[in-house]
């Protein structure tokens, strides 16, 4: 119960953020600014912020900067990639969050654009709210943008849709999408934590084997309540792997294997979360939640 109730903390600090530093629906154009705050305001777990806020409060210390801002900017970043994937030609999804998707609410093109402008807002908001202390600014929106660039995020996605169908997708193939597509944010978002936090290179080495081992086996429960779900708990449309020959863990290892590599990665990311400094028992725990979740 510790668990929920600290996360349930660090969600409400992240959702006042976000009503704190995402314009206004009534902003001109305000049919743009409704649209990406719709989104933002659907819900969703608030993974990646909540555990940039969690690391970067590991240990107390009294003049560390505002994490916030950082966790507003990275679930800017993830919900922009998330209106982006349900796009007609993309994943064609009618349901996120447990509401209409963005294009199905309002139309593709304002969809796009809120996508465009989230995505944007995600590095305005850190080049601003860390103007005065422009190393960590630059760190920060170095660390983002590559994370959300071509040769991660991006390149996870392209061979994602390239992975449609393709009967000969190898493990390499699922790794290389697992690993870019969805691990590379979770890890990201742990990484701004310690940069946040001023913590040194070395640590951050331990954030980054977390956050990939923890992210990887997210996309794999991701991939698994797809196949094991229902639509009204998971807030999206179940089967949809299935029906586009997705190349996903259940289809290339079976439901079986999948949870038991689910359990094996938790570990890992629950063993580096274990030899951080502070009390790292909230991300460890989460970290288990995570591999049990239903949606
Ligand atoms: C969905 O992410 C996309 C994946 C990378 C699997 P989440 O499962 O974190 O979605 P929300 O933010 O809770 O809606
Ligand atoms: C999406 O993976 C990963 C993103 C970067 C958005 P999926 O396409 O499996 O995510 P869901 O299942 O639609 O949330
Ligand atoms: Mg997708
Ligand atoms: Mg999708
Ligand atoms: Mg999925």
């Amino acid at each position: 119960m510790e668990v929920t109730n600290k996360l349930k903390d660090l969600v409400t600090r992240v959702e006042e953020g976000l009503e704190r530093l995402v314009p206004t629906a009534d902003t001109r154009p305000a049919r743009l600014h409704s649209a990406m705050r719709y989104s933002l305001e659907a819900g969703g777990k608030r993974l990646r912020p909540a555990l940039l806020l969690a690391v970067a409060e590991l240990e107390p210390s009294k003049d560390r900067a505002n994490p916030l801002p950082a966790a507003v900017a990275l679930e800017c970043l993830h919900t922009y990639s998330l209106i982006h994937d349900d796009l007609p030609c993309m994943d064609d999804d009618d349901l996120r969050r447990g509401r209409p998707t963005a294009h199905r609410q309002f139309d593709e093109a304002t969809a796009l654009l809120a996508g465009d402008a989230l995505l944007t807002h995600a590095f305005a908001l850190l080049a601003e709210a860390y103007a005065d202390d422009p190393q960590l600014s630059h760190a920060l929106i170095r660390e983002l943008a590559i994370t959300a660039g071509s040769q991660k995020l991006i390149g996870g996605q392209m061979e994602d849709l390239l992975g449609e169908a393709k009967s000969d997708a190898s493990t390499e193939d699922l790794d290389y999408i697992h690993l870019n597509k969805t691990a590379a944010m979770i890890e990201t978002a742990l990484v701004m934590g310690g940069l946040v936090a001023g913590w040194s290179e070395e640590r951050r080495v331990t954030l980054r084997e977390a956050g990939r081992n923890l992210g990887l086996a997210f996309q794999i429960v991701d991939d698994i309540l797809d196949v094991t779900s229902d639509t009204k708990t998971l807030g999206k449309t179940v089967g949809k792997d299935e029906a586009t020959a997705k190349t996903t863990y259940v289809r290339l290892h079976g439901l079986g294997q999948s949870r038991v590599v689910v359990a094996e990665r938790t570990q890992h990311a629950v063993a580096a979360f274990a030899s951080l400094p502070g009390d790292s028992s909230f991300l460890q725990a989460l970290a288990r939640s995570m591999a049990e979740r239903v949606k």
